[in-house]
């Protein structure tokens, strides 16, 4: 394979610099100043098996395959409310104020361009910083000219994009979504199956700048974007970080699948303060979420394979916005299992954790390993990033994989496969 180096700088892209967009950009300023270590992500801390057991190589992710410089990085992005990274991530409450005051004048350099927004998409936004256009079209025409004048002012050799805007409200793929020619007719049109952040999708894959999309909206997840990606040799992948709940979804079910013992009630349940949780506390806006997080348990589990274990499942998913915990979430799990001759047991999980502190790693990882992805001349979906995902994207007629493991051995193969290593299959006694 012909891997380019990542040399010169990189941008990274981010429409919506709220808690999230800003915990990574402070994240990475931190790191850079010896403050902190990248705890969380993969292609800083990570290591990979290469060759057989018995040669014990495990060199780290970045040095196998050359991952861009966390030095050479420039940030950029869009927001419907003009307040700079700074201003931003002290209102968002997820980092320290002490540690925020540290990295002051790198974070308030960072204002946010215009941001293409429609209220009907999120009611519970009131932001003014918004691009005027006779249509979305021209609305997408507007972000293409701020990526150009991005990439010049910052002297960027390449250019990535990962959402961070909010959740908007549920639209399901249509007749708009289904040819780049219907697409681009329905954004001249202002088609309302036409959300804001397809139109930075849009305007991104156009422009043959990977994408990356941390929110259950359709965005990439649509063929017309997917026939686009292919046209402009653009690697994407979608949708909605894993980060959470989730996250102990994926990691605890395939266990208990494994070993053959039955499950009839997952309950999950969630209070959470931020903007993201007053963003989803409107059910339109919920529906996108809920339909994103309701799929995993039924892909990992096949209850049409495996009737005797899982036919009965009941998962339930439920938000609650409850503005005292601002981003430090709890979310509980209630999970009804049975074991042999069909004996009851339960599983409780009370998981307190700090959704932006979850997800910022997963920017990065996402970012930095789409730039690669585009290095090495890949394009379309990029399943193997499914790893950092709730609702993976796949190939039509193909299910997503959500078992993390699973994702976990697609994504070290795509490694070694980029940096022409052997594959591991696991099979034989030296492995
Ligand atoms: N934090 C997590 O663990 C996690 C996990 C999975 C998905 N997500 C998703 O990531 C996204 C960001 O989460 P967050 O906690 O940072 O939310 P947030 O509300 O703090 O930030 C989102 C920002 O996007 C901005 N925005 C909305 N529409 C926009 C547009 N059209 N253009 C530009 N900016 C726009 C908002 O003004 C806001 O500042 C949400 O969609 C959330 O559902 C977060």
């Amino acid at each position: 394979m012909n891997l380019e180096k990542p040399s010169g700088k990189l941008g990274i892209l981010i429409p919506g610099l709220g808690a999230v967009g800003t915990t990574f950009i402070a994240g990475v300023y931190a790191i850079n100043k010896g403050i902190s270590k990248p705890i969380g992500s993969l292609t800083q801390m990570g290591r990979i098996r290469l060759g057989k057991r018995t040669q014990l190589n495990k060199p780290f992710i970045k040095d196998v395959v050359g991952i861009q410089p966390l030095k050479d990085i420039a940030f950029g992005g869009w927001d419907v409310f003009d307040d700079n990274v700074y201003e931003s991530a002290m209102h968002a409450e997820v980092l320290d104020k002490n540690l925020l005051h540290e990295l002051k004048p790198e974070l308030e350099a960072i204002k946010p361009m215009k941001a293409v927004f429609d209220k009907s998409y999120a009611k519970r936004l009131n932001g003014t910083h918004i691009k005027d256009g006779k249509n979305k079209m021209e609305l997408a025409e507007a972000l293409m000219e701020d990526i150009r004048n991005f990439k010049e002012k910052h002297n960027c050799e390449r250019l990535v994009m990962v959402w961070c805007g909010s959740t908007e409200i549920y639209i399901e793929e249509g007749e708009v979504h289904q040819t780049i020619e219907r697409l681009e007719e329905g954004l001249r049109q202002n088609h309302k199956d036409i959300p804001p952040s397809m139109i930075y999708t849009y305007a991104a894959v156009k422009m043959g700048i990977p994408y990356a999309n941390g929110a259950p909206n359709l965005s990439c997840d649509v063929p017309a974007i997917v026939e686009l990606a292919k046209q402009t040799k653009t690697p994407i992948v979608g949708k909605d970080f894993k980060t959470g709940q989730t996250l102990m979804k994926t990691i605890l079910a395939p266990g208990l699948k494994c070993r053959a013992l039955g499950i009839n009630g997952w309950f999950s349940t969630n209070i959470l303060g931020n903007r993201d949780g007053e963003v989803l506390d409107d059910p339109d806006n919920f529906k996108t979420k809920e339909v994103s997080k309701l799929g995993v348990l039924e892909d990992i589990l096949e209850p049409e394979l495996y009737p005797d274990l899982y036919k009965d499942l009941y998962h339930k998913v439920r938000i609650n916005y409850y503005p005292p915990r601002g981003d430090n979430k709890e979310g509980w799990d209630n999970i009804d299992i049975f074991g042999w001759l069909n004996y009851p047991m339960q599983i409780k999980i009370d998981f307190l954790c700090k959704d932006s502190i979850l997800a910022a790693p997963l920017v990065l990882d996402l970012a930095l390993f789409l730039d690669l992805a585009k290095r090495a001349g890949m394009s379309g979906i990029q399943e193997w990033l499914s790893f950092y995902l709730k609702s993976p994207q796949a190939p039509k007629g193909v299910k997503p994989i959500h078992d993390i493991f699973k994702q976990q051995i697609k994504l070290e193969n795509t490694i070694r496969y980029i940096a022409g290593e052997e594959l591991i299959t696991h099979l034989g006694q030296d492995y």
